[in-house]
């Protein structure tokens, strides 16, 4: 328990002597839909009012908690409220609001908010929970949001709340590199993220594509590296200046919000190197990369002023910075360069280093030294593991949870953001809001005496395909709810449908808030299932308050859904959700192709990918079509390895013509095969050649692009179709991530 047993005291006798008149306000107690779940709630019949007699008392240490309070109640009503100013707690006047900081412990986040129809009372250890308990109250003004009315007085619930934390550390990575946001953006996230009571923003200020961070010491960082030219010729960047930081960074501290700046090293650092060509290996003068994926043009690790250059950037970082952890990023470094460098291979031998893992090693440990040193402590996505771990450095676990097992069993502390619950750049279909809201950011598995060493978890959000402020908010909200109680509720305390329904009562929040959030999940999913060789269209939505309906191509209305849904034509089909009698995001489109091969048994010589599967067994023959999304989940992928399938059309059928589409978008490291080979046979012994296609496209071609690859021919009696797609296999070596398994990715074969 968190307050001494006084302040009981003379809280309980202040109590006795209050009313309570026991007017029940039925809509009083539904207005309480506060996200996180705070640790204990009880609710008492009867309001506690505030009207232009209420005074906040505070003492001084909540001076910035009661203005923000002040202007709160002060925004949509008709009277101002008076703030006083008071070191002991006496709370002999009725009808005020109190609020105590014991300031007994700055670390310690928890509150106690208690309101009665005589007074408003909250108390914590500190500034932090003062703060906490501030959002908890703004959140139980919701008539504010929802009108715009201008009041004489609010009633809020009487209740007691009491209320903590799980997790220390729970942030939002916002990357402004890939695509800019201005400081007011920036603000209103960190109002945001307050709001819900995470207290980090990992500001990623420095990648590939743009150097977002004036340093005095290197100005080409802000005249240079901020700047891209995109692929039309237009120049995009921008970046912040240091009053601009400094004042975003004081905006931060007064709501409590740590901001742990980022400086990628040694990888994701085009932009600076396009600035200072002498920081990397060849010394050659690259561009700003306008482009999205992973670049081999990395810091040399050889070099001492790369060093001298990362020391200097990191101390003006420092100076703006006062967070206790430095983001370094350290993920994503193609050794290429490395390999072929004399700078970095010297650098191996004469430090007794085994490979370029061991050198990525030395060089992150150089860094922590540096900012050790400093007072500071190092934080890295997880490939720092690999090379072994530095000393003192916290893991940031974004491949999956392993990382963050690794590090918590090595004595390290851990931050947890898989790409399976936490990225959301990643769209519904793979994140929706109940998988958000299904992370645990202690992996299962971890013994007990592990498990301290997982301080919290991020959401990430990356923005290579977010370029507004409306977009990201449609990526983040309202996945951010979900995280926000993951990591400040205890699982026991948390439960689906109850936080579904506490985040319908926020969306009149958030449109206050000029929040432009998105939808929850995939309105619907299309899928097929194979019955008696036949394919069946079983449309999907992923909550009961939903329903859909559909449409193919042409047809002027949406109907609703039969059970059998057979398919037997080609063509867009369109299915719409509705949520209240209303449209719940756009139609979701699917081209079906309905031709001689749906249903039938497909042999595989080589095992398709678990992680593009597409459906599994039936996905070439299906009848659904994949889009230039590779993610969309109907791409079979095969990893190193070729295509090899054989379908087996049952009885002898007359044909005429194969296709199949192909795709290639080499930021993925996905290719178009070398060559397709169509055949056919009657008895599945004897195969006969058919034809063999070639594309135009050359693996150098960027973009994504879906290629289709046809033979027709005289018409044929076959009984078995073979295809055989041969992959390049490796990444050729011009790529940045040369030498790595290169994807082959195929949609549906389509034989007519
Ligand atoms: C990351 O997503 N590359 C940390
Ligand atoms: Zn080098």
């Amino acid at each position: 328990m968190i307050f001494n047993n006084k302040i009981h005291l003379v809280l309980f006798v202040f109590l006795l002597f209050t009313s309570c008149e026991h007017k029940e306000k039925k809509e009083l107690r539904d207005s309480i839909q506060i996200i996180p779940q705070p640790k204990s709630i009880h609710i008492d019949s009867g309001a506690f009012t505030i009207d232009k007699q209420t005074v906040i008392y505070t003492n001084e240490r909540n001076s910035f908690a009661a203005d923000l309070l002040k202007s709160l109640i002060e925004e949509k009503s008709t009277f101002k409220c008076k703030i006083k100013i008071k070191e002991d707690f006496s709370p002999v006047e009725k009808g005020n609001i109190w609020l105590f900081n014991e300031g007994k412990d700055e670390q310690d986040e928890s509150y106690e908010l208690l309101i009665k129809e005589s007074s408003l009372l909250l108390y914590a250890n500190s500034n932090k929970g003062i703060m906490h308990g501030i959002q908890t109250l703004r959140q139980l003004f919701v008539d504010a949001f929802y009108s715009d009315v201008e009041r004489q007085s609010w009633y809020l619930p009487c209740l007691q709340i009491i209320d903590e934390p799980r997790f220390k550390h729970r942030g939002m990575l916002l990357d402004c590199c890939r695509h800019f946001f201005d400081k007011e953006v920036v603000k209103k996230y960190i109002d945001l993220l307050a709001f819900y009571k995470m207290n980090v923003l990992h500001w990623h200020l420095t990648e590939d594509q743009g150097w977002r961070i004036e340093i005095d010491k290197y100005p080409k960082l802000t005249e240079v590296a901020a700047w891209r030219t995109e692929k039309n010729g237009e120049r995009y960047g921008g970046f912040y200046t240091k009053k601009e930081i400094k004042e975003i960074v004081e905006y931060a501290r007064q709501r409590n919000i740590t901001i742990i700046p980022e400086i990628e090293l040694p990888g994701h650092s085009q932009a600076a190197i396009a600035a200072y060509p002498h920081l990397s290996c060849t010394g050659k003068q690259v561009e700003v990369a306008n482009d999205w994926g992973v670049f081999k043009e990395i810091y040399c690790a050889g070099n001492d002023s790369v060093f001298t250059f990362l020391e200097d950037i990191l101390t003006e970082v420092m100076e703006l910075f006062p967070s206790e952890y430095i983001h370094i990023g350290g993920d994503e470094a193609p050794k290429y360069r490395w390999e072929n460098c004399d700078k970095c291979q010297e650098r191996i031998r004469k430090e007794g280093l085994k490979d370029t893992h061991e050198l990525q090693s030395y060089f992150i440990e150089r860094i922590e030294k540096f900012l050790n040193k400093n007072g500071r402590k190092l934080i890295g996505w997880d490939e720092i593991l690999e090379g072994g771990l530095t000393q003192n450095a916290t893991v940031q676990s974004w491949r999956g949870m392993q990382g963050g097992i690794d590090a918590a069993n090595a004595g390290h502390d851990a931050i947890m953001s898989p790409t399976s619950h936490c990225y959301f750049d990643y769209d519904l279909k793979s994140t929706d809001l109940e998988e958000v809201y299904g992370f645990d950011p202690i992996p299962g598995g971890l013994s007990q005496e592990k498990k301290h060493h997982i301080i919290g978890g991020e959401c990430n959000m990356w923005t290579e395909h977010v370029p507004t402020e409306g977009r990201l908010d449609t990526m983040v909200f309202p996945r951010l709810l979900a995280m926000s109680e993951v990591l400040w509720s205890y699982p026991e305390e948390r439960n689906f449908d109850s936080f579904y329904h506490r985040v319908q009562a926020h969306y009149p929040i958030l449109d206050q808030m000029n929040v432009k959030y998105g939808l929850e999940l995939m309105p619907a999913v299309i899928e097929v299932e194979i019955r008696d060789e036949q394919a069946w269209i079983i449309p999907k939505t992923g909550h009961s308050s939903i329903y859909l309906r559909f449409k193919w191509e042409n047809y002027p209305a949406f109907k609703p859904f039969d059970a059998n849904l057979k398919l037997v034509r080609s063509g867009a089909f369109f299915v719409q959700a509705y949520k209240d009698a209303k449209p719940y995001g756009n139609p979701i489109r699917q081209i079906f192709e309905y031709h001689k091969a749906i249903g039938k048994k497909v042999n595989y010589a080589s095992a398709f990918s678990d992680y593009y599967k597409a459906g599994g067994d039936f996905a070439l023959v299906d009848g659904k079509t994949a889009s230039t999304d590779f993610r969309d989940g109907n791409w079979q992928g095969f990893s190193g390895s070729d295509l090899a399938c054989i379908i087996d059309l049952g009885e002898l059928t007359k044909i005429s013509s194969i296709n199949a589409n192909f795709y290639q978008y080499s930021n993925a490291w996905i290719f178009l095969p070398k060559q397709v080979t169509y055949e056919y046979s009657l008895d599945g012994k004897n195969y006969f050649v058919l034809g063999r296609i070639a594309s135009d496209i050359k693996p150098e071609d960027r973009g994504k692009i879906i290629e289709n690859y046809t033979l027709d021919f005289d018409s044929k009696e076959a009984k078995y179709v073979r295809v055989t797609a041969e992959n390049i296999k490796r990444v050729p070596d011009w790529h940045e991530a040369a030498g790595s398994e290169a994807w082959l990715f195929v949609d549906e074969i389509v034989v007519e």
